[in-house]
């Protein structure tokens, strides 16, 4: 008999496992499940290719974020952590995949830039080996891939490493164009994450509440020669932090 739950981290444990089986790309075997995923280099994925966001280029070009810590959130092949490293930002950069940070290594070495990469759950490691807080936490590509009660854990990462007054830089599946659109409890029903979720701005706006919308739009598409990454499925956005922390990222209760 199971009854082992005493804390809020058990429960969010427990429904993880819901979402274990059907090579989901969450828990159980979700580093297994991403190495194989990287593991050919050539195969023609978007974001495989060393390109940095075209959002986060622009955000850099118009001095909108400061230059500081940073944070690269499933950095995946470090395409945009290098970027920041190359724009003077001090960067850690998080995956879970050894076959992608292995990469993503590489390339950091043959352009010169110094990133200090982290493998892991970056849920797991914000609790103790990364040093926030930053100025500026990127994430294009992880937060959809979460299950719905892990935007806890997002929201409390948040909370807990991103300095008043910084900046939260997402891309996200965009519904309508990509992502699955089932609601959070039919996706616990179906115990399957449909290959990452659909979001509206309105349900971005709903969970990051407790930050400032700078400026929500779809990515803008880049011809096949651009030097820059843009898919126009992602929701782009850039949310800061208010500086007298009025307001928590992570509501309670
Ligand atoms: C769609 S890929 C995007 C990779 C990269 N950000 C990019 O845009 O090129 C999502 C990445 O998030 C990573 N990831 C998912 N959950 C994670 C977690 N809990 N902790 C760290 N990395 C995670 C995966 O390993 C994967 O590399």
């Amino acid at each position: 008999m199971d009854r082992s739950i005493r804390t809020v981290e058990d429960v969010l444990r427990l429904l993880d496992g819901l979402f274990a089986s059907g090579g989901d790309r969450w828990t159980g075997g979700a580093a297994g499940w991403w190495d194989d995923f990287y593991a050919d280099r050539d195969r023609p994925v978007p974001f495989f290719a060393a390109k940095p966001d075209e959002n986060l280029v622009s955000y850099l070009d118009r001095g909108l974020v400061p230059r500081g810590r940073a944070l690269d959130l499933g950095c995946g092949l470090g395409r945009n952590a290098l970027l920041l490293a190359e724009r003077g930002f001090e960067v850690d950069a998080v995956d879970l995949s050894p076959a992608a940070l292995a990469l993503a290594e590489e390339r950091a070495r043959a352009a010169g830039l110094d990133v200090r990469f982290l493998r892991g759950d970056v849920f797991a490691l914000a609790a103790d080996s990364l040093r926030g807080p930053y100025r500026l936490i990127h994430d294009s590509g992880c937060f959809h891939h979460l299950p719905p009660h892990r935007r806890i854990s997002h929201l409390a990462l948040l909370d807990r490493l991103l300095a008043p007054g910084g900046y939260f830089s997402l891309a996200c599946f965009a519904a309508g164009r990509m992502g699955s659109e089932l609601s959070d409890a039919d996706l616990y029903r179906a115990g399957s994450l449909g290959g990452g979720l659909a979001y509206t701005p309105e349900a971005l706006r709903h969970v990051f509440a407790g930050l400032e919308e700078i400026e929500l739009r779809a990515m803008r598409s880049q011809p096949p020669d651009s030097a820059l990454f843009g898919e126009p499925f992602l929701w782009t956005a850039p949310f800061r932090r208010p500086v007298n922390g009025a307001r928590d990222v992570h509501p309670r209760g």
